[in-house]
């Protein structure tokens, strides 16, 4: 056989062909698309007052990371410059294991299952029902919806971590990673413009900017509250839809994360990188809320249909120094745990349980309230949005959106909209019934050109 034989029984193309017919893996359920690239990150002040975390326990210290970027609703072939929640992943590589956090707020609408597209009637359904995720969809509404790439914004993981010191003393905290490019915005207009032509434009951004050694850089903050000001909070600070209020927490620095170095293969690394907000470390036993609680289970899950039981060993994710007692089964098995014994506890030289014994066994209970707190989305109105054009933008990327939902649900939007604030609710209206006298006048005959 050679390769110039009858390709039915040439084994080389045989070999080619099959390959292709079955190298898909299937795509993560939500924040398909994604880009992503590799660096590390150094501690820049000592915050060892509120975390034993190796990680963070010097200054100076550097940690390898991965950081992989995603839309949250755009499948794969998607487009970089839809208007939505956007993603930032970060796992650190410590000498305890790894650490992911991954920011920001999953975005559950799936298309309509009869006609399979968006369907804005079940977009506005949920939002209403459900109306503290308003908040977060306003923010998508506004300028902040389309950054200009993914090195222009910040990211937060939403949670608040519960953080513990040597002495087995709880904080809370929330983590910021705040972009030092500087954080910009595109309109809808130059979006959509942009995705016309270059779709890809925020993986192209950043690769460029990485492959020409401008290094995009994030500091990371976090706000803390001691368990008094938690006790003492006049809002609940663990719930997800909400930021914490000004005056009720303090910022610190923590370090600096630099993304240093593109993947020289996009599929072995970023593609099959799994983040799972339940790796946590010694030092941060993470978030105590219940949206959380479902995250820990369902990551792995989905982690395991996408990329085998043994997707820890893949490069990407296996921890660089931690060893479990996992072994066997389907590829990639990674050195296989080599000739450690399989059992625990044994006498010779398997991986040791982590255990904490300066960890209070007290544990915080969080109790969730129905009560649908508007109060963030005011603030977001009338505080982070700081000028009429940035609100009148915002009402412009809502308006069309309404234009086909169906009434019951189109008049709970606008209750809503009023309860936010009047002025709110007004410009919506207003808006409303000049978009759909502009849709009536739209020509009922196309005009045919003359010859
Ligand atoms: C119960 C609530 C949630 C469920 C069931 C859920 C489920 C999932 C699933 C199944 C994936 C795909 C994982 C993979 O295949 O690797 C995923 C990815 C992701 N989720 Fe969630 N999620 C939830 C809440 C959140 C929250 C609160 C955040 C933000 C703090 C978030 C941000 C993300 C991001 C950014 C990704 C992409 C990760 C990557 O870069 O690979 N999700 N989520």
């Amino acid at each position: 056989m050679s390769v110039n034989s009858d390709m039915f029984t040439n084994p080389l193309h045989l070999d080619l062909s099959m390959h292709f017919s079955t190298e898909r893996i299937p795509e993560r359920t939500v924040y398909a698309k994604g880009t992503g690239a590799l660096g590390y990150f150094t501690v820049t002040h000592d915050v060892s007052q509120y975390t034993k975390a190796n990680l963070f326990n010097e200054v100076g210290k550097q940690t390898p990371v991965l950081v992989r970027f995603s839309q949250g609703l755009q499948s794969l072939g998607g487009s970089d410059l839809a208007r939505g929640l956007k993603g930032m992943s970060v796992k650190f590589y410590t000498k305890e294991g790894n650490f992911d956090i991954i920011s920001p707020w999953f975005d559950l609408l799936k298309k309509n299952p009869r006609t399979n597209l968006n369907d804005v009637t079940s977009r506005y359904d949920f939002l209403t029902s459900v109306p503290t995720s308003l908040h977060g969809y306003l923010w998508t509404q506004a300028d902040y919806g389309v950054p200009d790439g993914y090195r222009r914004m910040d990211a937060f993981p939403v949670h608040t971590y519960e953080l513990s010191n040597q002495n087995g003393e709880r904080y809370y905290v929330r983590f910021n990673f705040r972009t030092e490019q500087g954080l910009a915005n595109l309109t809808s207009a130059q979006a959509s413009e942009i995705s016309g032509r270059d779709p890809d434009y925020y993986a192209r951004d950043l690769y460029n900017a990485i492959a020409q050694k401008n290094f995009p850089a994030w500091k990371l903050e976090m706000d803390v509250m001691s368990l008094l000001d938690i006790k003492g909070a006049d809002y609940d600070p663990f719930d997800l839809t909400r930021l914490w209020k000004n005056g009720t927490y303090e910022t610190v620095q923590v370090g600096r994360l630099v993304l240093s170095q593109n993947p020289d293969n996009y599929f072995r690394v970023i593609e099959q990188s799994a983040f799972n907000p339940g790796n946590l470390v010694p030092g941060i036993p993470g978030p105590v809320d219940y949206v959380f609680k479902a995250r820990r289970l369902f990551y792995q899950h989905a982690q395991t249909h996408r990329l085998g039981s043994n997707f820890n060993n893949i490069e990407a994710n296996c921890p660089r120094y931690v060893k479990t007692y996992n072994r066997d089964g389907a590829p990639p098995l990674g050195d296989n745990m080599r000739d450690y014994p399989n059992y625990y506890p044994n006498s010779y030289n398997g991986p040791l349980p982590y255990v904490d014994d300066s960890r209070p066994s007290q544990k915080l209970i969080v109790l969730h309230s129905n009560a649908a707190d508007l109060q963030p989305h005011a603030y977001f109105y009338n505080h982070i949005l700081k000028t009429d054009d940035e609100r009148q933008r915002m009402v412009d990327n809502i308006v069309p959106s309404l234009l086909n939902v169906t009434p019951p649900v189109l008049q709970r939007v606008i209750n809503f909209m009023y309860l936010i604030d009047p002025d709110l609710g007004s410009r919506v209206t207003i808006g409303l019934e000049a978009a759909r006298a502009a849709v009536n006048v739209i020509p009922a005959v196309t005009p045919v050109p003359k010859n």
